[in-house]
């Protein structure tokens, strides 16, 4: 059950995700779960382990800091190092809570509005510039969006996810300005 680092991080926070997923009705799971999270930045329990906190320069680090034992979530950390940024994605149909533990982060929320043949088309719905201690839910069907460092030093960011997101899918831009998806694997870095 014990990652790497996780050890390292005020165990309240946890037990309070813990008893929010595995205690509430799930439709309320995400918006609880936002809350918990910015009130532990806020009292400043919410931290990230130092060995969590290093940019790598060839793309974003993203690193398990938690695994739910009976596997309801996980908590992954992102460090962005200046220009990092994600593409277009969906999150495999699983809830997504973020938060900015650092920096500053633009995200741009994205709704589908056709698919056809394998094109796919969105409209991009917000774009905000997310600081320190703000917090998104993505719920599914509303789950495609973009991330991007706003900072010109690393941003970090944790992620709860209502399971492990070992794939998702990225949608690569057409020449017709549709979007053709891509599944991708996710892993883990050190
Ligand atoms: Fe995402």
């Amino acid at each position: 059950m014990s990652q790497r680092g996780a050890e390292d991080m005020d165990d309240a926070v946890r037990d309070r995700l813990d008893a929010v997923i595995h205690g509430e009705p799930p439709a309320k799971v995400p918006e609880l779960v936002k809350a918990v999270l910015i009130e532990s930045m806020r009292s400043g329990t919410l931290t990230v382990p130092e060995s969590f906190r290093t940019a790598r320069a060839d793309t974003y680090a993203r690193r398990l800091l938690h695994r739910d034992p009976s596997g309801q979530y996980t908590m992954v950390v992102m460090t962005w190092g200046p220009g990092q940024k994600t593409a277009l994605h969906d999150h495999a149909g699983i809830w997504c809570v973020e938060c900015v533990v650092d920096g500053n982060m633009e995200v741009a929320q994205y709704d589908l509005t056709s698919e056809q043949g394998g094109a796919f088309r969105f409209e991009q719905r917000t774009r905000v510039v997310a600081g320190r201690g703000s917090a998104g839910c993505l719920i599914p069907p509303f789950e495609y969006h973009t991330l991007a460092n706003a900072a010109d030093t690393p941003s970090i960011t944790l992620h709860v996810y209502g399971g492990e997101m070992d794939h998702c899918h990225v949608f690569e831009p057409a020449a017709d300005g549709s979007y053709r998806r891509v599944l991708k694997t996710l892993s883990y870095h050190e």
